[in-house]
């Protein structure tokens, strides 16, 4: 009854663990949860008054399937400001979360068995999105001692006639690693000569804590002419559920094929949205989006203290995103096996690598209260004191 695409796609490795969640909280259990994908602050007050607003002055209508002048030009200029890239309003499409951004790049850019390298520990929708569009997702393992980062020598290994794109997501979910400038201009040297498109995924961008970050198509003319730039605010502005995400390219012919679908599926981005999303990206919101990074960046440090306490576990230091991922290999490699059972016998619930295609980890979250990771770790060190 099925057609092939959807049968190609696998069903979310954390189901089984939400399934779990939900099962000990219906028998009275006490379960923490530290997987959230989402910062648990509100989306800033001048975001909210520009929906409110919206609605009032009754901007109820479709716009173009791109995106308002007014929105497709403020993000014109945050790109411009943030990120030193020159696009034009041609060049972006807004779309309904980041996540629907890279899916419609996939469809419009993905042919049978076309190759799309992901670097792993990856989040998990990359490689499920490519195998639906019928593309191979060439998962390329990245080494613990180089920050969870793909080398360039890794790179070239893993390219080949069929290679049609390149996905580079800085700083990473799950790892928190960021790409220095020197590291990404290494990465366009070995692309270059070859037609290897690159999507970088920047949904983390604003929240970084040791290194600086560095927008890949910044770094060359050959990279700014290659790279796909995908950015939203629901990370940087605690938006998750408002749903905003957009794309720019050098090469418009994508920006319009990709509209071109965005026209016979889902039309514009909501129009109230649109507008919400303005004193977001001009700069209006910087002082609540700084002072959320900042309360994420004590509890990074806060939860860095807690795990480096717990001997047999360790954990990777990030240098930006809400995550940390933490090795349990000394305790058990099975990283399923490992968070279930945590969940069941202390309550926590985390992500295990395995939904990132790496085993022997788990991905803790720190997006939420100081006093909820100071328990919930204590808790997982207790679980861990079981193991010999
Ligand atoms: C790496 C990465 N990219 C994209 C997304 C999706 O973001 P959005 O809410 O804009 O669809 C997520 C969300 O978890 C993510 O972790």
């Amino acid at each position: 009854m099925f057609s092939e695409r959807i049968d190609r796609m696998e069903e979310s490795l954390t189901l089984a663990m939400s399934q779990k969640a939900r099962e000990l909280k219906a028998q009275g259990r006490d379960v923490m949860a530290f997987s959230a994908g989402e910062p648990d602050f509100d989306a800033p007050s001048v975001v909210k008054s520009a929906a409110i607003e919206a609605i009032n002055a009754g901007y109820n209508k479709y716009t173009a399937v791109s995106g308002s002048d007014e929105l497709l030009g403020a993000i014109a200029g945050k790109l411009k400001r943030d990120n030193a890239l020159e696009y034009s309003t041609k060049q972006i499409v807004s779309c309904t979360g980041a996540k629907h951004a890279l899916f419609q790049l996939f469809a419009v850019l993905v042919n049978h068995n076309d190759e799309v390298i992901v670097p792993t520990p990856a989040w998990v929708s990359y490689p499920e999105m490519v195998r639906y569009h019928g593309g191979k997702a060439v998962l390329v393992p990245t080494k613990p001692e180089n920050g969870f980062k793909i080398t360039p020598a890794e790179l070239k290994a893993a390219l080949t006639s069929k290679t049609k794109i390149l996905v580079l997501n800085s700083p990473s979910n799950p790892t928190g690693s960021i790409y220095s400038k020197e590291e990404m201009l290494s990465l366009g040297e070995t692309l270059k000569g070859s037609d290897v498109l690159v999507f970088s995924d920047e949904i983390y961008e604003k929240l970084v804590y040791t290194t600086a970050f560095c927008s890949a198509a910044s770094v060359s003319d050959d990279m700014f002419s290659r790279t796909i730039t995908i950015n939203g605010l629901s990370k940087s502005a605690a938006m998750t559920g408002w749903r905003i995400g957009y794309f720019a390219t050098a090469r418009t012919e994508i920006a319009k094929a990709v509209t071109k679908l965005q026209s016979q599926s889902t039309t514009n981005l909501t129009s109230i949205v649109q507008k919400a999303a303005i004193p977001a990206l001009d700069g209006s919101a910087d002082g609540d989006i700084e002072r959320m990074r900042a309360v994420f960046e004590r509890r990074r440090n806060l939860a860095l203290a807690l795990f480096g306490e717990i001997d047999k576990l360790k954990a990777i230091v990030p240098m930006g995103s809400f995550y940390i991922f933490v090795s349990c290999e000394e305790c058990e490699r099975d990283s399923m096996k490992f968070c279930l059972d945590m969940l069941d016998q202390v309550g926590v619930s985390t992500v295990p690598g395995a939904g990132f295609a790496q085993e022997g980890y788990f991905r803790f979250s720190f997006a939420t209260d100081e006093e909820s990771i100071k328990r919930g770790i204590g808790k997982i060190a207790e679980f861990v004191k079981g193991f010999k």
